[in-house]
């Protein structure tokens, strides 16, 4: 490219107003099909898990009558595979029509009607990453039009059959083009994945200027390996990415896999614990038909997701890895508290890890700690106070911390998981909790 089409690019994208509709300013939540039920087009010999409408309605029913609405989860999000192979006779896009006989903009009712918000896909490009209608740079205008005259609320835009030059053009013009609608939509662009994910590449502070939420990298599947490779690679490139986030602004290290086929409970809790400390969306994808107890019960932590939705929105680290493989991740929050989620990459059993508070920066002073996944407080905690506790194998122990005189502020949290009973603790020698 010469000279002077970089200027032309540069100054097309500046056309492109910053998309401050005011939305997510704490990371969105929600469900999404496309980790669960992929691009399942076979609604005959597989009505109840094919991508149709029938698939959204069950999933806004569940939202709405088994308590994940009222814990935040709101949006409910059509991924790949919902269109009909070709554009209507005015060039809009429209869903299949075996599949979504009602159409979109009734689905888009269904769900609003339950207090929910409908999220819809999307690809910049000449076809989606399953082979269906994409979004080419002259029907940009066209697609968030219609999604408006629908009712939708949000917006992945993925990035397969395009050239790196049609991206830089697309999402700002797309950002450009939903605000102009006037119709409040969140926007979730998958351009840093189609372009390694990290800067010089990626422009993190003018992708926060145009899009909500953004995918940096590969995506999820299910399986643990995945989770793990993930968070490796969130973690390893932590200083650019880190500070990217911030309110109206979210890393998306992809959905939350929980309640499916590849996570054992610790793992799940896992996820839940690492995606609080990342800020990320908590957009799951899982057949809320079909989900066990343990699943729901990380799911619905309110604790975990009281700390993954804090409104400082500042995105956590990891902070140590050590020999015996134990991770420690750090995210300051609000009132002075911060969080601490213990992960052990071990594989054999139980691991007794030993540390203290000042080992991990904590500055003097006296603290308490909510063990958000027992329930439990642990008090009399000073910075220099020296504890140990075990962490299963790739499982956590996540810690919402408190400077002592302020647990008052903390009862709310308390309240709302409703058992907080004490740790069992012994002083195993001065100064020294076991906490078991
Ligand atoms: C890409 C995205 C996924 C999903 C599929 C759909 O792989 O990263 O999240 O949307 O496309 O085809």
């Amino acid at each position: 490219m010469g000279p002077l089409a970089v200027t032309q690019l540069l100054g097309l994208i500046s056309l492109a107003v910053a998309l401050d509709n005011g939305l997510l300013k704490t990371p969105p939540m929600g469900w999404m099909a496309w980790e669960r039920f992929r691009c399942d087009t076979d609604c005959k010999d597989d009505p109840e898990n094919c991508i149709s409408e029938a698939l959204f309605r069950d999933t806004a029913d569940r939202l709405a009558e088994d308590g994940w609405k009222e814990l935040g989860y709101e949006y409910v999000i059509i991924d790949d595979c919902w269109m009909s192979r070709l554009r209507d006779e005015h060039g809009r896009l429209q869903p299949d029509p075996s599949r979504f006989p009602g159409g979109i903009a009734k689905l888009a009712r269904y769900i609003h009607d339950r207090g929910l918000k409908l999220g819809i896909y999307a690809d910049m490009g000449t076809h989606t990453c399953m082979g269906f209608p994409g979004t080419t740079l002259d029907k940009i205008e066209i697609d968030a039009q219609t999604f408006a005259s629908w009712g939708v609320d949000y917006l992945k835009f993925d990035g397969c059959s395009s050239n790196p030059v049609e991206h830089m053009l697309g999402y700002p013009l797309m950002s450009k083009a939903l605000n102009a609608t006037g119709r409040p939509m969140a926007y979730s662009c998958s351009w840093p994945v189609y372009i390694g994910g990290l800067p010089p590449n990626v422009n993190y502070s003018f992708l926060g200027d145009i899009c909500h939420l953004w995918r940096n990298y590969y995506d999820i599947q299910d399986s643990w390996d995945s989770v793990q490779g993930i968070v490796e690679w969130f973690s390893n490139n932590q200083d650019d990415l880190q500070p990217a986030a911030g309110p109206g602004r979210w890393n998306d290290p992809d959905m939350l896999i929980i309640g499916n086929f590849g996570l054992s409970v610790d793992q799940a809790r896992s996820q839940m614990a690492l995606w609080a400390i990342m800020a990320a969306p908590l957009i799951m994808s899982n057949d809320l038909r079909n989900l066990d107890n343990s699943a729901r019960a990380i799911l619905q932590n309110k604790v975990a997701i009281a700390i993954n939705q804090d409104s400082m929105g500042i995105q956590g680290r990891r902070l140590l890895q050590e020999k015996n493989h134990i991770e420690v991740y750090w995210r300051p929050l609000s009132h002075s508290a911060s969080v601490l989620v213990f992960l052990s990459r071990r594989t054999d059993m139980p691991y007794l890890y030993h540390t203290s508070l000042a080992k991990l920066e904590y500055d003097a002073g006296n603290y308490e700690a909510y063990d958000v996944f027992t329930g439990s407080t642990v008090t009399g905690l000073n910075a220099t106070t020296e504890f140990t506790f075990s962490v299963n194998p790739s499982g956590v122990v996540m810690w919402y911390v408190y400077p002592e005189q302020q647990s008052k502020q903390t009862e709310m949290l308390h309240d709302q998981h409703n058992k907080a009973s004490q740790f069992a603790f012994h002083k195993a020698k001065p100064g020294h909790l076991t906490v078991l």
